[in-house]
């Protein structure tokens, strides 16, 4: 365990891709271990009991587009909830993607990367744009947010998909199938084909021209097991407490492997019931009944494609919130599905709803805040309820709102 080689492997795990090598981890833990193990049963005890009140210190990054026009409804929510639950929050913004690679030519700066980890939860709202699409890939601006969630090591993605009564024609399944449909898509973040070794595209003659693109699809169980115990704790949270497992076991020994690792974890969690299916019929069970889900839990590339495939239940992109959770060592990443909508940025159209559903699920799923995350959802629903809709969900005798407006409401909503 002591070779130069074993050294490499650790020292590669920690460093990530398009994050400077020279970053040093100890800088990170401001805290005592203690109090990280602490929060990390906060984030998942449900216990009920009310922690007592300190700061949290959380990390905001607005990125770039509509970015910081969605942040700063993000922040008027986290003051409109200090006041009202005797809250205290230190909040720091930080530059990441094309607003980082404009001011320090890095997608995810060192201090960026180094502020979030030592912070209590990461309010992310998005990055990207044409202006820095042409630029090698360790330089775009996704490359730092891909460094961002594996630097926190943040292997859990948690993407709610439930459908919006007062939207429901958003989506363009019928009413019927989609209504009352409210499922949580848990994909694993960090592994399977995305990052398996080896990988690449090859001559295979050198000669004749003919190539070949390899990846790998590959699991440990430590992978499985980690993002297992992530789906049936936020499984156990849910009122139905099912989880289904998705997988392609009938053929391929990676996802053999995520069987059983799945179901052996399910003898830690008795009250959750555990269910598999392989990811064409899921796929096809998701469009076709999607009441019969509750929990999703499956791998990256599954996970990718079925999380999109359940958005649209709610039909809208600028209503879809996302939680990235590692194992409690660092915090989590919050953040808004949708892109930086470089089309409608700086002029007041963004729907900032997705960013608000994700600081709801900062409290929820980060902060053991339940109550805080049911006040701002309910929030949420009122202010559809009272007709307010952004470009993006406008419908016929809806009053249209932009995105400050659409934040006054949703905290005047809030002191209701
Ligand atoms: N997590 C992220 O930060 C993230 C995710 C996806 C794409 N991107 C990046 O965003 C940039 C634009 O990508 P795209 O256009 O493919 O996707 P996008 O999600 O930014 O936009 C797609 C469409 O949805 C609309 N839209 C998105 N969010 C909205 C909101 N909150 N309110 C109202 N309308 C909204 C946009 O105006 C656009 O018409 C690209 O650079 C892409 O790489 C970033």
């Amino acid at each position: 365990m002591d070779s130069p080689a074993f050294h490499h492997a650790l020292s590669c795990a920690f460093v990530v891709a398009g994050a400077p090598s020279r970053l040093d981890r100890s800088r990170w833990r401001h805290r005592p271990v203690r109090s990280v193990c602490r929060r990390v049963r906060m984030q998942f005890d449900g216990a009920g009991a009310r922690p007592a009140p300190l700061i949290h210190h959380l990390a905001l990054l607005p990125g770039d587009g509509i970015g910081p026009e969605i942040m700063a409804v993000a922040r008027q929510v986290l003051d409109h909830v200090s006041r009202r639950f005797d809250l205290r929050f230190k909040l720091e913004e930080h530059l990441v993607g094309g607003a980082a690679l404009d001011a320090l030519n890095e997608p995810l700066p060192e201090e960026t990367l180094a502020a979030c980890a030592r912070s209590d939860g990461v309010l992310l709202a998005c990055i990207g744009g044409p202006k820095w699409d042409n630029l090698p890939r360790e330089k775009r601006p996704e490359s730092g947010l891909l460094a961002l969630r594996k630097g926190l090591e943040a292997f859990a993605n948690l993407r709610p998909a439930k459908s919006i009564p007062q939207l429901i024609d958003a989506s363009p399944l019928k009413p019927d199938v989609v209504r009352d449909a409210d499922v949580m898509v848990v994909r694993e973040l960090t592994g399977d084909v995305y990052f398996g070794e080896p990988r690449g595209l090859h001559y295979i003659f050198q000669g004749n021209g003919e190539r070949e693109g390899l990846n790998t699809m590959i699991y440990t169980e430590t992978e499985v097991f980690r993002v297992a115990r992530v789906a049936f704790e936020v499984a156990r949270k849910r009122q139905r407490k099912r989880l289904c497992s998705v997988d392609k076991a009938n053929v391929l020994e990676s996802s053999q492997l995520w069987r059983e690792c799945v179901t052996k974890m399910a003898t830690t969690y008795p009250d959750v019931e555990l269910s598999h299916l392989y990811v064409d019929n899921a796929a096809m069970q998701l469009v076709r009944a999607p009441r019969q889900f509750d929990t999703i839990v499956t791998g990256n590339l599954f996970g990718d494609i079925l999380s999109d495939e359940a958005s649209m239940l709610v039909g809208s992109l600028g209503m879809l919130p996302s939680a990235s959770l590692g194992d409690g060592t660092y915090p989590g990443v919050f953040e808004p599905v949708h892109g930086s909508a470089p089309d409608i940025a700086g002029q007041d159209k963004a729907n900032p709803l997705a960013m608000v559903l994700s600081v709801a699920m900062l409290f929820r799923y980060q902060l053991n805040r339940s109550d805080v995350a049911d006040t701002i959802d309910a929030a949420v629903n009122r202010v559809l309820d009272a007709g307010y809709r952004t470009a993006d969900i406008m419908s016929g005798g809806m009053r249209l709102v932009g995105c400050r407006e659409m934040g006054d409401a949703v905290e005047r909503a809030m002191s209701e």
